[in-house]
């Protein structure tokens, strides 16, 4: 680990860093410069704490690669379009969440643009000191109108707003029930907020119906259904209606995570809770700006009483830099181009649709073909990973999902559309998969 370290030097004209020749070194700019270098070499005591916590954590690295479970960054050279460069070569791009191809539509570019020219690039403080920018009112009033709710309230990440919201609506005394397959951020949210968890199977109304009276003979005040809307990892949708249902034969409450679903299904692309007109029945909307709609960051939506609670009581809400105005001002962009080009996501839709039932044929395993998520699901880690390096090899980039992301045994392939790759490139990545389902099956 780099470190600066700065000698004092008691005219103040000059800092030196410590262990360096005052001329002639090549990491500083010359006598007198006020220019610190890095000093790489650690003192003894901290090379020796910082061996210690490798060796501990290597070992446990080690452990993850030996279960073909080590991941690793890869870099993409440039946006997230259809062709992407990855070290040096072109690729197809079929795992972005830029489903409808927003994140770099001309519009949503210059609105981005133009609220950094005008806000600047960060809202640098908290919301409620005085990070709370027009850009922020504009796109919450936007969202709400959209939405179909009172108000509704931007978080810096979709993670953020499911660690706060949970918490606030219920506590200790409380029970949650959750889908067994919710994302990360929303288990992460219902350990937080100390109520007590019960895990429903996925999209299982009976079992969910049974864990509600459970809940209610074990005495819990208030009980919190959560779903997400369309399942990120198996693409899956759930079955709002008969959940909301549930809730209300149970006097529970509704939140449900449209992270997935935000501009792709429901009129303008306000969801799948709209689209199938449950909007009244869900509580609380969760929603993402940093997938469909081609930005960063999340919304909240709901009664002004819930709003107001959060501005109130949501940690990650209140403990944090308010989103870049830029980001507030793209998805707001994106929205009006959702709303106005509601044929992106019909062809993104049947275009998934059309592929998954190709890939079926071709003998993989393609359990849904409801949204633009198409899971392949190849079952163990290892097998998956070599799969997706194959594929690269036919030029196509599908990321493998593994353990813990998915449940072990269940690894996959997440193949994901965008609105804007061509029938060309969607062939391409047919024909590649076919030609390696042909060659397993020739063993
Ligand atoms: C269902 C779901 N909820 C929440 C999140 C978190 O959103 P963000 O990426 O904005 O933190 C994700 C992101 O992957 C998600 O898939």
């Amino acid at each position: 680990m780099n470190r600066i370290a700065f000698q004092a030097h008691e005219d103040g004209a000059s800092a030196r860093p410590k262990g360096t020749a005052a001329a002639g070194n090549s990491t500083t700019s010359g006598e007198g410069s006020a220019v610190a270098a890095f000093d790489s070499s650690p003192p003894d005591n901290v090379a020796r704490k910082q061996a210690a916590l490798d060796e501990a954590l290597g070992a446990e690295l080690e452990e993850i690669a030996s279960a073909g479970l080590r991941r690793e960054l890869r870099t993409i050279g440039g946006a997230q379009l259809p062709v992407v460069n990855m070290d040096g070569r072109e690729l197809l791009l079929f795992c972005s969440n830029n489903y409808l191809g927003l994140a770099a539509h001309p519009a949503v570019v210059d609105a981005a643009a133009r609220a950094a020219r005008d806000f600047g690039a960060s809202a640098v403080s908290s919301r409620l000191v005085c990070g709370h920018m027009r850009v922020h009112q504009a796109l919450e009033e936007k969202i709400a109108a959209w939405k179909g709710t009172e108000a509704a309230l931007l978080f810096s990440t979709g993670f953020q707003a499911n660690l706060g919201v949970i918490g606030c609506v219920i506590g200790d005394g409380d029970a949650i029930v959750s889908d067994e397959l919710n994302h990360a951020s929303i288990i992460d949210g219902s350990r937080l907020s100390k109520a007590s968890v019960r895990v429903y199977r996925h999209n299982d109304t009976g079992h969910l119906r049974s864990l509600l009276a459970g809940c209610r003979d074990a005495g819990a005040r208030r009980i919190l259904v959560v779903t997400e809307s369309v399942f990120s990892m198996d693409g899956d949708i759930a079955p709002l209606r008969e959940i909301s249902k549930c809730c209300k034969e149970a006097g529970a409450w509704l939140m449900v995570d449209e992270a997935h679903a935000t501009g792709v299904f429901g009129p303008g692309g306000a969801g799948l809770a709209a689209q199938l007109e449950l909007c009244d029945a869900v509580d609380i909307h969760m929603g993402t700006l940093g997938k469909a709609l081609g930005s960063f960051g999340a919304y909240v939506a709901g009664s002004r009483v819930l709003i107001d609670t959060l501005i109130n009581r949501a940690r990650s809400f209140i403990f944090t830099t308010g989103l870049p105005p830029s980001a507030a001002a793209a998805a707001s962009a994106a929205i009006d181009i959702a709303v106005a080009e509601p044929e992106r996501a019909r062809g993104l839709l049947a275009r998934a649709h059309a592929l998954g039932l190709r890939l079926r044929k071709a003998g993989f395993e393609v359990p849904q073909l409801d949204s633009q998520i198409l899971p392949i699901v190849v079952g163990d880690a290892g097998e998956t990973v070599d799969l997706a390096t194959r594929l690269l090899e036919h030029g196509i980039y599908v990321a493998a999902i593994r353990p813990p992301t998915v449940p072990p045994g269940t690894s996959r392939l997440r193949l994901s559309l965008m609105a804007t790759h061509s029938e060309e490139q969607i062939r391409s990545a047919a024909e590649a998969l076919e030609c390696e389902g042909r060659a397993a099956q020739q063993g």
